[in-house]
């Protein structure tokens, strides 16, 4: 990706969550671009195998860490994205603990070390502080409609303390830090069984196993390629921005529709559709970004087809089936 000429470049990237699978696509980027870039992960959801190829890359260093205890010395450093956070539904059931640490102790601990060393710093948010919206599109002045205690409060509401601690460490200590707000994006090093629609739908199909579609499918999702959404958070890293930034794509597909998108894609897959009741996990019924301040603030939008994504995808995970 080219920067306009106005946007900051760094020597030296801390990723939190390096070895996940967004986390991993960055540190991936960021080497490209010619930045020495540390990965800290201390693989609870994340995988060595997303960063394998990385390891003796010139400026690469993994290090395995837990930052919910404490931040590791990783020298200088002029940017941090703070990525690490178990992020699939499957997750907050098992672990909601881990993930309101990390969201949070992990959140201080990071900002302490970016505060002190001057560096500039990106909290990944998520669509998922809009909770089940009452708002359609989602714009970033949308306060959201969030359960404290449903099944995903451990996200939402660990997520929204994340921003508010980032805007406090702003305001009170001048430390130079802003957020995206990422929706649902698939790719390439997602795990096959993270309980989201895509690896769902893509492994049930490779397996010869029926896609399961909860309640009518008529509730719509988003999906952004990895590449876009990497593309996005770059820029605006790059910027001095602060107030949050949503990042998806905004075109939504019923999930029913999905399934059959999938099947299509996968001919030689003799999977059928089946209905199952909904599972009350506060699902949201439709979510879908609103995009304009990425577009004018970043000169971003996804680029990359759902057609050429989901091939991309289906042979990843081909290979770790
Ligand atoms: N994937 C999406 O669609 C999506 C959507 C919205 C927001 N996000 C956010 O983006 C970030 C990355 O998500 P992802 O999908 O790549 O998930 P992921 O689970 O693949 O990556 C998270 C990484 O953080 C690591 N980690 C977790 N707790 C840690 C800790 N205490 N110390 C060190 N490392 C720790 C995990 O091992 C993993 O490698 C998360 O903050 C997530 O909330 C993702």
């Amino acid at each position: 990706m080219v920067l306009e000429k106005n946007f900051r470049k760094y020597s030296h990237v801390v990723v939190t969550g390096g070895a996940g699978f967004i986390g991993s696509h960055l540190c991936e980027e960021y080497l490209k671009q010619g930045a020495a870039v540390t990965a800290i992960d201390n693989l609870v959801t994340g995988s060595f195998k997303n960063i394998a190829k990385l390891e003796g890359t010139k400026g690469f260093r993994f290090i395995e860490h837990d930052i919910s205890a404490s931040m590791p010395d990783v020298g200088e450093f002029d940017l941090m994205l703070h990525f690490a956070c178990p992020a699939s539904p499957v997750d907050f059931a098992k672990m909601p603990l881990e993930i309101l640490k990390v969201d949070s102790l992990g959140t201080f601990n990071s900002l302490d070390a970016a505060t002190k060393a001057k560096a500039r710093y990106v909290l990944a948010s998520t669509s998922e502080v809009y909770g089940d919206p009452l708002e359609h599109p989602q714009k970033e002045s949308y306060w959201g409609n969030v359960n404290s205690i449903g099944d995903r409060s451990c996200y939402d509401e660990a997520k929204r303390f994340a921003e508010a601690t980032t805007v406090a460490y702003r305001r009170k200590l001048g430390t130079d830090s802003g957020m995206v707000r990422i929706f649902n994006t698939y790719g390439p090093r997602m795990r096959l069984n993270d309980g989201r629609v895509v690896p769902n739908f893509c492994g049930q199909a490779l397996r010869g196993e029926a896609l399961t579609v909860y309640g009518d499918g008529q509730q719509t999702r988003s999906f952004c390629y990895v590449t876009d959404l990497v593309d996005g958070i770059i820029r605006y890293a790059a910027t001095d921005r602060t107030e949050p930034v949503n990042l998806g794509n905004p075109k939504e597909f019923k999930i029913r529709d999905f399934a059959d998108f999938i099947l299509k894609n996968i001919p030689q897959s003799n999977s059928k559709i089946e209905s199952r009741p909904l599972l009350h996990l506060d699902d949201p019924k439709q979510r879908r970004p609103d995009i304009s301040r990425a577009k004018e603030w970043l000169g971003w939008e996804p680029r990359v087809s759902l057609e050429e994504g989901i091939k991309k995808t289906i042979e990843y995970f081909r290979t770790v089936l």
